[in-house]
């Protein structure tokens, strides 16, 4: 009787202190989520290029949000800062939000535009490569409530 009482008071301790420990980040980095632009788009200062994420639902959240960064280095999960954003990015375009059951939810926050414009970003970046960057954050995630993040990049050609 007396080990049943400990090993329900160790229990307890045990499923107190997993609650306090704050909730898990993951960054998982993926192809292929880009529908546009392609790989080796080239693009000129002035100009506009098409531009589609295709976003997966993994947590089954009613909004999904994503910032959007063009980026002169290949992003990578280490690449990204302490809070999941690039601190060094030529461009940040904004984040977007997209609500995933349109027919239930009122709408929210800015939804992802079909285009977006190149900006002069300077002749230094001719020839060079850049990478149109998506940072999508899953919040509320089960079976915890954990934030997952999911990368994803294009390169394109930038031709000042
Ligand atoms: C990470 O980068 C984002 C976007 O540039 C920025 O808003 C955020 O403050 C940065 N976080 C840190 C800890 O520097």
């Amino acid at each position: 009787m007396i080990f049943t009482a400990i090993f329900t008071a160790l229990v307890a301790f045990l499923a107190s202190s997993a609650a306090a420990t704050p909730l898990e980040k993951r960054v998982t980095v993926r192809d292929g989520t880009i529908a546009s632009p392609t790989d080796g788009t080239v693009v000129s200062p002035g100009n506009s290029y098409a531009f589609q994420y295709n976003l997966i639902n993994w947590c089954q959240a009613g909004y999904t949000s994503f910032d959007v960064y063009l980026l002169d280095n290949e992003p990578t999960a280490a690449s990204m800062n302490t809070t999941q954003g690039f601190t060094d990015y030529v461009y940040y375009y904004g984040r977007y939000t997209v609500d995933n059951f349109p027919d239930g939810l009122p709408p929210m926050g800015t939804p992802p535009p079909s285009t977006l414009p190149m900006l002069d970003i300077g002749s230094s970046y001719d020839g060079q490569d850049i990478w149109l960057t998506v940072v999508q954050t899953e919040l509320y995630c089960p079976p915890d409530g954990h934030t997952e993040y999911m990368l994803a990049s294009n390169n394109m050609v930038y031709s000042a």
